[in-house]
């Protein structure tokens, strides 16, 4: 089939407004969030519901033309756009956004891979319960992305990742088919649980067109508070504190180092420091419960033991929604800022807990002897010993931190390899880091990843050159 041909064929199965081709109109579908990643496309096949997306996965199949699935494409490795060759069709699943069912007694919500997060958790809210993933991209990002990439976020110390909120799936396979794996059931054991392979595969295995989620118990009531902190060790320590005072009711343990709080201070319109003296470390901590919990109360004297036993400096509880929201977006606005203030490497790396503070008291001395200026712009969720330890470039010396990114990156995946943690926290694989994840796993691993693709996906075409190891590579770690 020429690209004519499957272009016409496409056209005829989705409709004119289903398959974008002029430059303009597919532009914003090739372009990653950060924008250093710029690929070129077939066009944009825009399916509205899941017989579409099975033709066009069929269609494309026919050909021998890859797709890329893509959602809200907010994520941070490059898996969704395609690359440069220009062969590649993009599958958006943007048209299907449906929340098609809220369950109250089973209390599930199914919904279509193209729903937005947002709308899923405006949906259970107005149900009366949660669905409780939460992400700084949540206004954006879809269902089948957050499926797709095992989202984290804000929340996972509660709640867990996605793949713990999924119970079942609706996914077009590589040569078209549908499997009809969307059932609500919460004991199903009756054999491979197929629905975790396509978790957190990044559209490699199939394209997720539908998912039963679980919802959970409002939590109407929520204490906030910024406190300083005198190091990351005292960030460690207060876990257990928060943990045996607040109990379950415990939702948010994050960590924002000066550097951090002083970007968005400086670009976020509105943000200020609460505090009256800088201090070198912050923590976000987050109650939530029913409508008869006295939070505020179980923070407060949370922090107090805390202050006492010498692990918090100072703290700030917000006195309202309003303060709560004006402490969370000092936090939720580091991904925006670091974008603003020149090229910046990310580092989503994950590590036992206890091994955080030594990972961050040797790393600095060590990156700023290979380029000193270099802004260490460290914040993440602590409580899952996950670190955004991002990389910001010197003031205006954008040359510099490509020339140094290789040694930077090899340094820090070294010391995280070296203390048993894992150089992918929650954004994936994608393109940015198949090698150096390659390079770090066993061939034994490495074999059975491509195994579970070659059994799926045998001609290649669903979302190739990501995630996979590449058979022959050369695995360097070079992103
Ligand atoms: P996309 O970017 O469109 O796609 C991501 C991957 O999933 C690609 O490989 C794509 O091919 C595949 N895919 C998408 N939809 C489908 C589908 N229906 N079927 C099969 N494959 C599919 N991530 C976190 O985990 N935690 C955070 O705290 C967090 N914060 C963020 C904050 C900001 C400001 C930004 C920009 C991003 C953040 N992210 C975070 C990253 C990103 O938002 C998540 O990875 C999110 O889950 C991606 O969803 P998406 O719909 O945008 O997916
Ligand atoms: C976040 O938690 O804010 C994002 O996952 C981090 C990022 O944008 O690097
Ligand atoms: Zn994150």
């Amino acid at each position: 089939m020429t690209t004519t041909e499957l272009l016409d064929q496409l056209r005829a199965n989705l409709g004119d407004d289903g398959v974008l081709t002029e430059p303009g109109d597919v532009a914003p579908y090739v372009a990653d969030w950060t924008g250093a990643l710029v690929g070129a496309t077939t066009a944009v096949v825009r399916p509205a519901n899941t017989d579409g997306v099975a033709a066009a996965v069929r269609l494309c199949g026919e050909a021998g033309v890859a797709v890329v699935p893509q959602g809200g494409n907010t994520g941070l490795v490059g898996g969704a756009v395609p690359d440069a060759s220009g062969t590649q069709v993009v599958l958006s699943l943007g048209r299907m956004r449906r929340i098609r069912y809220v369950d109250p007694v089973a209390d599930t919500i199914t919904v279509e891979a193209g729903a937005v997060l947002h709308a899923v958790q405006a949906a259970a809210t107005a149900a009366g319960r949660l669905f409780p993933l939460s992400l700084g991209s949540e206004g954006s990002c879809t269902i089948g992305g957050n499926i797709s990439t095992n989202a984290g976020g804000t929340a996972v110390l509660r709640y867990g990742m996605m793949r713990d909120l999924v119970l079942g799936l609706e996914v077009v396979l590589p040569d078209g088919q549908v499997w009809e794996g969307l059932r609500p059931l919460r004991k199903d054991n009756t054999g491979y649980d197929l629905k975790q392979l396509f978790i957190g595969a990044e559209g490699t295995l199939g394209v997720v067109t539908a998912a039963v989620l679980r919802l959970l118990p409002a939590t109407p009531r929520r204490a906030t508070a910024l406190v300083a902190l005198p190091s990351v060790d005292s960030a460690v320590r207060l876990l257990p504190v928060l943990r045996e005072r607040a109990g379950g009711r415990l939702t948010a343990w994050e960590l924002l180092n000066r550097q951090t709080l002083e970007l968005v201070v400086a670009h976020v319109p509105g943000a200020r420091d609460p505090f009256r003296t800088p201090h070198n470390w912050y923590g976000l901590v987050e109650l939530a419960g029913s409508a008869d919990d006295e939070l505020d109360t179980l923070l407060e004297s949370a922090l107090g033991a805390a202050v006492a036993a010498d692990l918090v400096l100072e703290a700030v509880v917000a006195s309202g929604p309003t303060q709560r929201r004006s402490l969370w977006a000092l936090r939720e606005g580091i991904s925006e800022v670091q974008k603003v203030e020149g090229a910046s490497i990310k580092h989503d790396v994950t590590l036992p807990i206890a091994a955080l503070p030594k990972f961050v008291a040797q790393m600095a001395p060590r990156l700023d002897s290979v380029l000193p200026g270099l802004r260490l712009v460290t914040y993440g969720h602590v409580g899952d010993g996950n670190l955004h330890y991002n990389l910001s470039a010197p003031v205006s010396d954008d040359a510099a931190l490509h020339a140094a990114a290789p040694e930077l990156t090899r340094s820090v995946y070294d010391a995280v390899t070296g203390a048993g943690g894992s150089i992918s926290a929650e954004h994936g694989i994608g393109v940015l880091k198949r090698d150096a994840a390659a390079a770090l796993k066993s061939e034994v691993e490495n074999e059975l990843m491509r195994a579970v693709k070659r059994a799926l996906d045998p001609r290649g075409l669903m979302n190739p050159g990501k995630v996979v190891p590449p058979d022959s590579a050369s695995l360097l770690v070079t992103d």
